[in-house]
């Protein structure tokens, strides 16, 4: 049976897993990134610490396949991850400046370094992350995550989301487009999508 629900605490671990097995443009990571927890300490596991009400699980037989995870508060988000968070997960590793791997050096870039605040976004406040394990893609779930997460913004009374999706992942980008979101900006490798939500 499957199910859609908030995150609850004992979720955590399969937060990592899932983002392990779809971390590269849906694709699992094993073999690029040397560390099983790396990509979620970055992209899964935050969110549900600072903004736990912005994120919700999928679960097939009451175990989490899916999940949503974001903030609706990108600026607060940023300084927390940086004075709380980033220092911790940086003591787990050694991270070498350089990489051969670009995904590697793409992780290893956003732990070593704080994140930074990108002023140009400031109509978007909040931020998401979303992944399906592949046997749940294409029922319409990812649709009814997004939207848990939009009205999750607007009781929180912020106006606008943004996120960031790779060129090389042309699924998600017209899936985003299919929610209503649109190309604020866009880098050689990246487009940044956008939606007013008030
Ligand atoms: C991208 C993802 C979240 C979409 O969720 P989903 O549950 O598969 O999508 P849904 O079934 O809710 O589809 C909603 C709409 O988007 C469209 N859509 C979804 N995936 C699509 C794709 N790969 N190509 C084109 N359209 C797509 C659907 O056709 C549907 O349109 P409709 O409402 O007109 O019928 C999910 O496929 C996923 O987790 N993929 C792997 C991880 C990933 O790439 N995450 C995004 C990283 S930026």
């Amino acid at each position: 049976m499957i199910e859609i629900r908030p995150y609850e605490l004992t979720d955590l671990p399969y937060l990592y897993e899932i983002c392990w097995k779809t971390a590269l443009n849906g694709n699992s990571v094993e073999g690029v990134i040397d560390d099983k927890y790396k990509v979620g300490h970055y992209f899964a596991a935050p969110y549900v610490y600072f903004d736990r009400d912005c994120c919700f699980v999928v679960t097939r037989d009451n175990i989490p396949a899916g999940y949503i995870v974001g903030t609706a508060d990108t600026v607060g988000y940023t300084k927390w991850l940086n004075s709380e968070w980033l220092p911790k997960v940086r003591r787990l590793y050694d991270i070498p400046s350089e990489s051969s791997e670009p995904f590697q050096q793409f992780i290893n870039d956003c732990i070593k370094n704080d994140t930074l605040v990108d002023k140009s976004l400031s109509e978007y406040p909040g931020h998401l992350h979303i992944d399906l394990l592949p046997e749940l893609q294409g029922k319409g779930l990812g649709r009814k995550l997004m939207e848990m997460f939009f009205n999750s913004c607007r009781r929180k009374g912020t106006e606008g989301v943004h996120l960031g999706v790779s060129k090389q992942n042309p699924g998600a980008v017209a899936f985003y487009r299919k929610m209503g979101m649109f190309v604020i900006s866009e880098s050689e490798g990246a487009y940044m999508m956008g939606i007013l939500l008030l």
